[in-house]
C-alpha cells in the first residue's frame, strides 16, 4: 500500500497531465482518501480545461480516480493468465505506457471506459449535483408494440436510466486532454482513438430494463430505462478488440493513420490500434516493462495463453503442491450463525521455470 504522500503525488500527476495516466494508475494503488480541493490548490501548472474541471468540479476528480480503479481491476482480471498480466507495479507499468503497443492501447481504453462508467454510475446514484438519471422526456416515447417483452403491452420510459452521455463527455474532457509536449501527433491520435474505443465500449452497449405495473400481477404497463453494461462485459469486449487490434502508421501529413499490413478493412471507432509490436514478455526487462513469467502459475493442460507451454515461453514448468486452509464442514446454527472448521487442502500448482 502506498503512503498517502505518494497518493497525492499520483494525483498531482493526473492533474498536471491527465492524458498521462501513469499518475492515475499509481494513485489507485492505495485507498483513495483524497481531498480534491486541496489537490486543486496545489496544482498551479494546470492547463486550461483541466484547471477548470478541477476547480469547478472537484467531485468529478474523485470519480475519475474511482473509474481508474475499476479499469485497473478489470485489466488485471482480463490479463490474469497472460504473460503480461497488467501489473500496476509503477516502474514497469510506466514503461508500458511509454510504448505504443497493444497493451498500451488496452490500458488507455479500459481507463477511459472505467472513468465513463464511474461518473455515469455516480450520476444515477445521486452522488453528483451536476447530473442525475437520464432525462427521457425529450426522447421519443416508445411505441406500444416496439417495446421489449410482452407483445401489445404499453410501455413508457421511466425509472432511473443511466445518463451515459454525461459520463462519456466528462471522460472525454478529462482523458482526452491535449498533451503539451512530448508525444508526437501520431502517438496522440492513437491514444485519442483508443480512449474513444473505451468509452464506446460502454456507451454503445446500453441495455433496456423494464418493470411491470398492473393489478394483481398483470402487466398492463411496463416502464423501461436504459442501463450501462456491467463492467465485466466492457472488459470482455475490449479484450476481444485487443486480440484483433489493428497496427497503424502515420501518414505523410502527420495527421492521419494508415492501417499496416494486409488488413483491407480500416479499423472502426471501436477497434483498438497500436503502432509498435509488443515484446514477448518472456523475461524480465526494465526497458520494455516486462516482469517476465518465471514463477507464474500456469495450467499444464490448457492450450491457450494460460497453458504452461505459452505462458512459460517453452522453458518448462515445475509442479508444486501447496497446502491451503479452507473452511469446511460448515454447520448452520439457528439462528444465525455458521460455524466452520478449518481444513487443509492440497493443491497441485504448475509454476513456470
Ligand atoms: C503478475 O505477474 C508477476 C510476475 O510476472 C507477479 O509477481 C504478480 O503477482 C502478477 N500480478 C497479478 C495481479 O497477477
Ligand atoms: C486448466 O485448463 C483446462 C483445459 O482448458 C480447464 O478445463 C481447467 O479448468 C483449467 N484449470 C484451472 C485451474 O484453471
Amino acid at each position: 500500500m502506498l503512503p498517502s504522500s505518494r497518493t497525492q503525488l499520483g494525483l498531482f500527476f493526473i492533474l498536471l497531465c491527465p492524458a498521462n495516466i501513469i499518475g492515475l494508475w499509481w494513485a489507485v494503488g492505495s485507498p483513495l482518501v483524497m481531498d480534491p480541493n486541496s489537490i486543486c490548490r496545489k496544482t498551479k501548472r494546470l492547463a486550461g480545461k483541466q484547471a477548470e474541471l478541477c476547480q469547478l468540479e472537484p467531485e468529478i476528480v474523485q470519480e475519475v480516480a474511482k473509474g481508474t480503479k475499476l479499469g485497473v481491476r478489470e485489466c488485471q482480471y482480463q490479463f490474469r493468465f497472460r504473460r503480461w498480466n497488467c501489473t500496476s507495479h509503477s516502474k514497469y507499468f510506466g514503461k508500458i505506457l511509454q510504448q505504443d503497443i497493444r497493451e498500451t492501447a488496452f490500458v488507455y481504453a479500459i481507463t477511459a471506459a472505467g472513468v465513463s462508467h464511474a461518473i455515469t454510475q455516480a450520476c444515477s446514484m445521486g452522488e453528483l449535483l451536476q447530473c442525475g438519471c437520464e432525462l427521457t422526456r425529450s426522447r421519443a416515447p416508445p411505441s406500444p408494440t416496439a417495446g421489449p417483452g410482452t407483445e401489445g403491452t404499453a410501455w413508457e420510459w421511466g425509472g432511473c436510466g443511466d445518463d451515459v452521455q454525461f459520463g462519456y463527455e466528462k471522460s472525454q474532457q478529462f482523458m482526452d486532454a491535449k498533451n503539451k509536449k512530448g508525444k508526437n501527433d501520431i502517438r496522440a491520435l492513437i491514444d485519442l482513438h483508443n480512449n474513444e474505443a473505451g468509452r464506446l465500449a460502454v456507451r454503445s452497449y446500453m441495455r433496456t430494463e423494464c418493470k411491470c405495473h398492473g393489478l394483481s400481477g398483470s402487466c398492463t404497463l411496463r416502464t423501461c430505462w436504459r442501463k450501462m453494461p456491467h463492467f465485466r462485459e466492457v472488459g470482455d469486449r475490449l479484450l476481444e478488440r485487443f486480440n484483433g487490434a489493428f497496427k497503424v502508421m502515420g501518414g505523410n501529413d502527420g495527421k492521419t493513420l494508415i492501417p499496416v499490413g494486409d488488413n483491407i478493412k480500416p479499423p472502426d471507432k471501436q477497434d483498438l490500434i497500436y503502432s509498435a509490436d509488443s515484446p514477448d514478455f518472456c523475461s524480465a526487462n526494465r526497458k520494455t516493462g516486462s516482469l517476465g513469467t518465471r514463477g507464474r502459475v500456469c495450467n499444464s493442460t490448457a492450450m491457450d495463453t494460460s497453458g504452461c507451454d505459452l505462458l512459460c515461453c517453452g522453458r518448462g514448468h515445475r509442479d508444486e503442491t501447496v497446502v491451503l486452509e479452507e473452511n469446511c464442514l460448515c454447520r448452520f446454527h439457528w439462528c444465525c450463525v455458521v460455524q466452520c472448521r478449518k481444513c487443509s487442502v492440497r493443491q497441485e500448482l504448475s509454476l513456470c521455470i
